[in-house]
């Protein structure tokens, strides 16, 4: 300090130029920090149990384990709306299989919507588009939408983007995940691609009764094995339930569209909620949705779009009427009068709960990371 007293005036200037840098400075010091941590993302193959198909994998987002934690954080991080109370997982619990058990969903204004919330379950292998009428094309799209949705998250990207630029954590877990060199590189795209990677991570854990019985561990009981031969028309002596052809194994789903005949309507331009054909403009494609998959059906009650089926029963019967008396010639001609009798609803009931795979709703790797 002495020093300074004898200090020539221009010495005493450039010292304050210093100190005045060194502070204007400050604000990038982290900046360096960041890109000095190592980058270095350990890649991840998702697989499926026995039989599953190869998850389709975008080459531009490969499945890392720092991609999955940072996508894991990002979903259950209420940052995301505009009022910090609402995450994806407000509508994706794991304990519904990733629904909410809602018929339909209420955003952060209370405001309801006009679906049901789907399960995330083997989402990575959806690949005939996304949303119960396929409007998004893959989960990086479909990851943006929710964050701007008026009746879900209700916030901007850009509001989104600059408190995870501003953030304690997030800066460092996009560089770990995506070698980012500076918070400024934190970007929506980038978020999708996290939150992308976490959904495809949520794959079967193989421990269900069904996948144990398909490799030949277990056998099913009399009543669940009559529910297996009705479900996949095995037996030509009894009546088929149909039901295989568009909930087929190994993900008891096809992934495409049909209209099952919920709607009971004139034509097809009066059905309240147009589905596939709202994306397509094809009419044809009116009342028509994609075939959910029937994993863990038993913990995601309510059932159908609009949530209009409170328990299996409920859909067993739908089906076995063949869906009422509709005559819009879009109707699926699966979907008529079964004529299946009490013992075989039942039984089928107990074939869908050999289906049920509580290990992956209890999986660590999938709950909420600030809990
Ligand atoms: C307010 C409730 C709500 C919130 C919050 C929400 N979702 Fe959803 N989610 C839904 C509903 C309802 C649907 C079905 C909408 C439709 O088909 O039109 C859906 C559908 C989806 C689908 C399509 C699944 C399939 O089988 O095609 C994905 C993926 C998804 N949501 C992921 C997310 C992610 C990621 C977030 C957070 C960024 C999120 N959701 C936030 C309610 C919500
Ligand atoms: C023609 C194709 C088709 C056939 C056959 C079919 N389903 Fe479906 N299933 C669908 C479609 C499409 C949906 C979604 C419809 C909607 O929400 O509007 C659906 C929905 C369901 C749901 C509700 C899923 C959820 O997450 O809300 C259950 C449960 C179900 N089907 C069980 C069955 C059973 C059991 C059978 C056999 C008795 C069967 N389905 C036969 C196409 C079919």
């Amino acid at each position: 300090m002495q020093g300074i007293q004898y200090m020539k005036i221009s010495d005493f200037v450039w010292l304050m130029m210093a100190i005045f840098l060194q502070f204007s400075c400050r604000k990038d010091m982290p900046v360096d920090a960041l890109a000095q941590i190592p980058y270095s993302p350990e890649k991840v193959e998702i697989r499926g149990p026995e039989g599953f198909p190869q998850m389709p994998v975008p080459p531009e987002n490969p499945t890392t384990v720092e991609g999955i934690e940072l996508g894991r954080r990002l979903f259950y991080d209420p940052i995301l709306s505009a009022d910090f109370t609402m995450s994806c997982a407000s509508c994706h619990l794991p304990k519904g299989n990733f629904t909410d058990n809602l018929a339909v969903s209420d955003g952060i204004d209370g405001i309801s919507g006009r679906r049901s919330s789907m399960s995330l379950l083997n989402i990575g292998f959806a690949d005939q588009g996304l949303f119960w009428d396929g409007r998004a094309a893959t989960l990086e799209d479909q990851a943006l939408l929710p964050v701007e949705d008026t009746i879900e998250l209700h916030n901007t990207w850009p509001e989104v983007v600059a408190r995870l630029q501003e953030h304690k954590d997030y800066p460092l877990l996009f560089r770990k995940a995506f070698g980012i060199n500076h918070a400024g590189e934190i970007t929506k795209e980038l978020a999708a691609r996290a939150i992308a990677q976490f959904e495809r991570s949520l794959v079967s854990s193989g421990n269900s009764k069904f996948d144990r019985f398909f490799r030949g561990e277990v056998e099913l009981n009399d009543e669940e094995y009559l529910g297996y031969v009705l479900f996949f028309d095995l037996d030509a002596d009894i009546p088929d339930a149909e039901c295989g052809h568009c909930h087929n194994a190994p993900l008891f789903t096809v992934n495409d569209y049909f209209n099952n005949g919920i709607e009971n309507v004139a034509d097809l331009n009066s059905f309240p909620d147009r589905g596939r054909g709202e994306v397509t403009g094809d009419q044809f494609h009116n009342g028509q949705f994609r075939a959910p998959t029937l994993r863990n059906i038993t913990l995601s009650a309510p059932y159908m779009h609009d949530g209009r089926f409170a328990s299996l029963d409920e859909v067993l019967n739908h089906y076995n009427d063949g869906g009422g008396d509709q005559v819009v010639i879009n109707k699926d001609p699966l979907i008529r009068k079964l004529r299946l009798d009490e013992v075989q609803k039942e039984a089928l009931i107990s074939f869908l709960n050999t289906l049920t795979d509580t290990s992956f709703i209890q999986d660590p790797r999938y709950q909420d990371p600030f809990e």
